[in-house]
């Protein structure tokens, strides 16, 4: 019998050696020998937070040694021990999947619940083990086998635990604390308008590798040069000088490279005239590394990304990104997305509108939605969620916003289809959000110049003009900015075509968000707020106004689908979903769908 607080009290007693820090994210870590921890994990909702403070909220693994966790140990109880948690007599959730839409009572919960996974490992000498996890929305503690492993902050990026010599051969438990609390202080902050879905929501697997490892690597065309390849490799582990061979061998490149001291070495070769990946033409090259003790396969693609003047250069050529928004939710579940089946239907949607760009909102989504963009021939803007009123002044939130635009940026640089990192949305204009916002960029660009750096920057209004003159375009290579003529201000639609755009920048305008909520199937005349029509009158006459602006190169329409937020209540309309969808949470395509999928086919025409 586990006890929660029993276990935690005894690991209070031992003294066992610090947490082991999270480790460097492993690039292409599921292409690795894998032991996949989804399915189904016991749960105990913990909404006082015992399994972590005692009465006097003293928490039970801040000792200087660092314990923490469960210890699964059948010594004989104490006479403190709570007799009221016990993992093995506990319910279930499906992992990877938020527990909101998977349990009635937890809809609207926010706090802690605790997991558990029991699992046979096969552990090898020589070998290290790596445990992985997708994303665990927002605060995670992690414990193997009793022993605190570490903590992560960030509900959308993946993070990892060295956990070689912890993992036993045989029987071993992982127990995670993920806690969902929305606060001030955190990325995002307290407000947002999309559902706070809490858990381990995406993949946790043991990653098995070499004593020395292919930790990371970047392989992509250099910044607006078609003909050069350029990156790096990065080994970990003891033996870190190695002779390492880059090989594609579609594109006749095979190289060794030598690493040095400290495992590195740069990648810099002039390339033969390579298929440019593109949305027409998504060519992917098999691309491995491999070294004395390791190989990694890949699939790369290759393209160059710029703007130049009012254009956006994809391989040299001006294009306009014909887009939709997207967050990380399957409408039809009513939860975050769990698989590539999940992925692969929302990115089938944008293709059917005649997409070849979408803005994966307002965080890092699922690392599998970004390959099937790469395979599907799908541009992507990337965003970390630094939305709304962040605590701009205050340290640790500027680390923790960097800290996840790191991950972003270091998980996928070699997927062809972002073209655009996104340092964060519709931030209200003041110095320390400058300050807090230019060094985000600066820290974007330091980890790849070869990408668009951009933010949905704000606008407001005099009469007819809505005036983009948000300081932050200054630091950003597009002038991109949501507006919401014709739902939140403007009147009705078919009046919103007076308006015109006062732009302080002479740069690429891709419009990030517009739109208007519309009920599927409610059916009235275009004037009649919720309606179909409505929506479909907004986008004819959005179409419109944008399209006096002579810079306009692209467009990301607030959103694919209908999506749930406790925000959006109107009990006829809403019910707790934001019905700005051209798609509804049953899949039935609204008529405004048409209008954007026609607009995109007389655009691509016009770019051919
Ligand atoms: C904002 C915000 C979105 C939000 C949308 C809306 O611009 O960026 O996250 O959902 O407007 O009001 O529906």
């Amino acid at each position: 019998m586990r006890k929660l607080h029993y276990i935690l009290f005894t690991i209070l007693l031992l003294s066992i050696k610090g947490a082991v820090a999270q480790t460097a994210l492993i690039q292409n870590i599921q292409a690795r020998k894998i032991l996949s921890l989804n399915g189904r994990w016991n749960y105990i909702v913990d909404p006082y937070e015992n399994g972590y403070y005692d009465y006097r909220h003293e928490a039970f693994d801040q000792s200087a040694s660092g314990t923490g966790g469960f210890y699964d140990d059948k010594k004989p109880k104490d006479k403190g021990e709570l007799i009221e948690y016990d993992f093995d007599y506990s319910p279930t959730l499906n992992v990877p999947g938020d527990w909101n839409s998977q349990v009635e009572k937890l809809e609207m919960y926010e706090g802690t619940v605790w997991y558990r996974r029991k699992f046979k490992a096969d552990v090898k000498a020589g070998k290290r083990y790596i445990l992985y996890f997708g994303a665990v929305n927002y605060e995670s503690h992690v414990y193997l086998n009793g022993k605190k492993l570490g903590t992560h902050k960030g509900g959308f990026n993946s993070f990892q635990f060295d956990v070689t010599g912890k993992l036993k051969d045989g029987e071993n438990f992982v127990v995670v604390k993920a806690d969902n609390s929305r606060k001030q202080d955190e990325i995002p902050t307290i407000n947002t308008d999309w559902w706070n879905y809490g858990g381990i929501t995406r993949d946790v697997f043991i990653a098995e590798v070499p004593d020395t490892y292919i930790a990371d690597y970047k392989v992509q065309l250099a910044k607006g040069d078609a003909a050069h390849l350029e990156g790096y490799v990065q080994l970990d582990g003891k033996d870190l000088s190695q002779t390492v061979t880059l090989n594609i061998p579609e594109a006749g490149v095979k190289i060794k490279l030598k690493t040095d001291g400290n495992g590195r070495a740069l990648i810099n070769l002039p390339v033969k005239k390579l298929s440019y990946w593109s949305p027409e033409n998504p060519k992917l090259y098999n691309v491995t590394l491999s070294s004395a003790s390791d190989n990694v396969a890949d699939r790369i693609g290759f393209r160059t990304i710029q703007v130049k003047g009012t254009d956006i250069l994809l391989n040299g050529k001006s294009v306009f990104l014909r887009g939709i928004s997207i967050h990380d939710e399957n409408p039809l579940l009513k939860g975050r997305n769990r698989s590539t089946g999940d992925l692969k239907m929302l990115l089938t949607w944008a293709k059917e509108m005649n997409c070849n760009y979408v803005r994966l909102a307002h965080y890092q989504h699922n690392e599998e939605m970004l390959r099937l963009a790469d395979e599907m021939g799908l541009m992507v803007w990337a965003e970390v969620p630094v939305y709304w009123t962040i605590s701009w002044e205050n340290a640790a939130t500027y680390q923790n916003a960097e800290n996840q635009l790191t991950g972003l940026i270091t998980r996928d640089a070699n997927r062809a289809s972002i073209v655009v990192w996104s340092i964060g949305n519709e931030t209200p204009v003041s110095e320390p959000r400058l300050k807090f916002m230019s060094s985000l960029a600066s820290k974007a660009r330091s980890l790849d110049n070869t990408r668009l750096v951009a933010a949905a920057l704000e606008v407001h209004r005099k009469g007819n003009e809505a005036i983009v003159d948000d300081p932050l375009g200054e630091k950003l290579d597009l002038v991109s900015f949501n507006e919401y003529a014709g739902w939140y201000w403007g009147g009705d639609p078919s009046g919103i075509t007076k308006y015109n755009f006062n732009i302080k920048y002479n740069k690429p305008v891709v419009i990030t968000e517009f739109g208007g909520d519309a009920l599927a199937g409610y059916h009235a005349d275009a004037n009649t707020r919720w309606s179909e029509e409505y929506q479909e009158a907004l986008y004819k006459n959005q179409i419109a106004m944008l399209g006096k602006i002579t810079a306009l190169r692209g467009m990301t329409p607030w959103i694919l689908a209908d999506f749930r937020s406790p925000r959006r209540q109107h009990p006829v309309y809403q019910n707790f979903w934001n019905r700005k969808g051209l798609v509804s949470e049953t899949g039935k395509k609204k008529l405004a769908f048409y209008v954007l999928k026609n607009f995109y086919d007389q655009v691509q025409l016009k770019y051919k």
